[in-house]
């Protein structure tokens, strides 16, 4: 009985996001409020010898300087999540190029940046190893649980496996280190009341655990600790945990005992708000005379810091995706002095997806067949690592919708389609992302206005979770969408879960839904009507319910994931190696759309986020001195408007009430993967020339 569910619903928050009234982290007014500004390394590798702060203190408006020497004591949390697992300015070791050496603190912005340009560092310079080339990886064992070394063998041993195919192919692929760069840069506002009472503003993927993790850092009960966050202006992984700034802004606030504001400049964020991993993945194929694959084997490199040891999961994504007898990955890491690399949007889903899926237009080239027709013939309806049967699987549908609605037909050969003097190429990839949930609470109010409240610390972060929690909540209680008001992202709500791994609406429609039906228990009555005429027959305020729901024993009997396929055409100038999308279409199989608008915007977001990647994006080092030398919006190059087609999305499939209630399986990661591949394939159609290194820029493409 949907009625709002599955339309195409704009924003509840689009127009205080458009007028400004959305107040983002820095942007919170708190009387008596002081600035901070951070001090960070100009090498990548030694100790500071020695720090002068004199100057600094004594700077217009200066109110104190936090080095190594004077950092008041923090606690390393036990269970809660951090970015890196230094804390900040816990010594005189400088791990990587940019790393905060110092905070400083004025009473103005302006004041608080210019006393911190006064700070004298002498250094002790180690050389830096910033060159993956240089570095040494060791395996990975496994990645948040999940295994990322896998070995299956049908019979015998794999290279001889591997050697029984008629074709192969083995490359490698490799993507540079990549940033978030949010629209929002990293900010925030650390506030105590006396010396065990904190109240943070800054933008957060996941409040409860933030609120958790702070209360462990400064040894005080958790409910003493608010986080707000009611708008996230883009955060991809990077706005879930504390890192080292906003740990040591809070620790400041305290010493200080006033308000504290610290907002990151972009050059700043480059080292300390984490980053994607350069990635280095080989991937071999062999298949048999028909095309059925026989052997998968996918070896991924990433790098990490000296301090946090992330791998970027590459081959997580390999046993779920096509069928072979013989599956080998491995995953290896190595030590860089780089910042703390960390999630960002499809965390190995997206670089692994890259490779596997050029890999796999590769090997389509070489056994003649239609790349349509090899992922077809070698879909498998089984997790081949989790040994589970998929749930609601329609990955079929999306590539056979897909190629009717582009219009994809047998390719003729590699540069031989042109218009108006440039040639032209089409290409396709896959797409998929797993289906997380966790558990989480709502609350649902029912006024005597006639309105209804979902109260919860689940958060927004662009994504749509206002919308989609009103629709959810429409429907269950019969009421205009209109009508629904929804309160996100504060800590002393219920805790409504994290927006992270495209979980925030599967994990909170379920609770919206639970707290829906229950208040309309409690009221005694079938729809939110007919509780109103109670409220306002009995004087009563209002009739309220809290609902937790988590996933339970279907994640032992199926496996959950989302899928998609991406269609595309490039024109290529030659000339100036200049690359145009020009055609984009995209199917997706997502379980249930809860809002036909929000959900196109998440795939088309993560379109325009691959084509950067596939086009422009990259920060590099200064191989002298380890600095990264990408440093702003300007230096760290994505598309504009200009750059990106018209982007066709259509969804596919049934909804997965095997997966929870409300049968969707979120879609804020999946529209990222693959992109690279399809632009990458179309590339290679158009050029004749396999681009597989990323970002494939103008210099690689100024023709023969
Ligand atoms: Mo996402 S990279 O799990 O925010």
């Amino acid at each position: 009985m949907s009625k709002v569910i599955g339309q195409a619903i704009s924003r509840k928050d689009g127009r205080a996001k458009v007028t400004g009234t959305a107040t983002y982290a820095a942007e919170h007014q708190i009387p008596g409020l002081v600035h901070g500004y951070l001090v960070t390394a100009s090498i990548a590798s030694g100790r500071i010898q020695q720090i002068d702060t004199s100057a600094a203190k004594q700077a217009p408006g200066a109110i104190a300087v936090f080095t190594h020497q004077n950092v008041p004591q923090i606690s390393k949390p036990q269970t809660g999540m951090l970015y890196e697992q230094r804390l900040p300015l816990a010594d005189d070791r400088v791990y990587y190029g940019g790393q905060i050496i110092a905070l400083v603190v004025a009473q103005t912005f302006e004041q608080a940046r210019d006393a911190a340009h006064l700070i004298q560092v002498k250094y002790e310079n180690t050389t830096a190893l910033v060159d993956a080339q240089q570095a040494i990886f060791e395996d990975v064992k496994s990645f948040m649980g999940e295994a990322l070394q896998l070995e299956q063998v049908a019979v015998g041993d794999f290279a001889a496996a591997l050697a029984s195919a008629t074709t192969k192919i083995e490359a490698t692929y490799t993507t540079p280190t990549e940033l978030h760069a949010p629209m929002e840069p990293h900010a925030i506002i650390a506030h105590w009341q006396g010396s065990d009472s904190l109240t943070i503003y800054e933008p957060s993927q996941a409040l409860a655990l933030m609120q958790y993790t702070y209360a462990q850092l400064f040894g005080i009960p958790q409910e003493q600790v608010r986080v707000i966050s009611p708008y996230i202006g883009g955060a991809f992984g990077s706005k879930a945990f504390p890192w080292p700034h906003a740990i040591l802004c809070a620790v400041a606030a305290r010493e200080l005992q006033c308000p504290l504001k610290l907002v990151l400049s972009r050059r700043q964020m480059t080292a300390n708000t984490g980053h994607r991993s350069e990635t280095v993945q080989t991937i071999s194929l062999g298949a048999d005379a028909g095309g059925k694959l026989i052997a998968i084997d996918h070896v991924a490199k990433s790098c990490t810091s000296l301090v946090t040891a992330f791998p970027e999961p590459c081959v997580l994504i390999t046993p779920a995706m096509y069928a072979a007898p013989n599956l080998r990955v491995k995953q290896q890491l190595a030590t860089m002095n780089v910042g703390s690399p960390t999630f960002m949007r499809a965390p190995g889903e997206n670089p692994g997806m890259w490779a596997l899926e050029s890999a796999m237009d590769e090997l389509a080239w070489a056994l003649n067949i239609d790349p349509v027709e090899l992922r077809l013939k070698n879909e498998t309806q089984q997790h081949q690592s989790k040994k589970l049967p998929f749930s609601a699987k329609s990955f079929a549908d999306c590539l056979t919708v897909g190629s009717a609605q582009f219009g994809w037909q047998n390719r003729p050969q590699p540069r031989s389609l042109t218009r108006g003097g440039k040639l032209v190429g089409w290409g396709m990839a896959a797409a998929t992302f797993p289906g997380y949930r966790g558990q989480a609470s709502a609350q649902v109010r029912l006024l005597a206005n006639g309105t209804a409240q979902v109260l919860t610390s689940g958060n927004d972060m662009g994504t749509g979770a206002y919308t989609i929690i009103a629709a959810t909540a429409a429907d269950m209680l019969g009421l205009p969408v209109e009508q629904v008001h929804v309160q996100l992202g504060d800590s002393l709500l219920p805790n409504g879960g994290m927006a992270g791994g495209s979980m925030m609406t599967a994990s909170l429609a379920p609770s919206v839904m639970a707290a829906c039906q229950e208040v309309l228990k409690i009221a005694n009555v079938t729809t939110a009507s007919e509780a109103f005429a109670a409220l306002r027959q009995s004087g009563l305020p209002a009739f309220e319910a809290t609902a937790t729901t988590a996933p339970g024993a279907e994640t032992k009997q199926w496996a959950f994931q989302s899928w998609g396929a991406h269609f595309c055409e490039v024109s290529v100038d030659e000339e100036i190696g200049r690359l145009q999308v020009t055609r984009w279409v995209s199917v997706m199989n997502i379980g249930q759309v809860m809002n036909a608008k929000t959900a196109a915007s998440q795939v088309r977001g993560g379109v325009i986020m691959g084509i950067g990647q596939a086009l422009m994006e990259e920060c590099n080092y200064d191989p002298h001195i380890g600095y990264p030398v990408v440093y702003d919006l300007a230096t760290y190059h994505f598309p504009v408007h200009a750059d990106i087609p018209q982007i066709g999305v259509t969804f596919v499939g049934e909804p997965d009430f095997n997966f929870n209630p409300a049968g969707a399986r979120g879609v804020g990661e999946i529209g990222i993967t693959g992109v690279a591949a399809a632009i990458a394939n179309a590339t290679y159609h158009a050029t004749g020339k396999r681009e597989r290194t990323l970002p494939i820029t103008p210099d690689k493409l100024i023709g023969s």
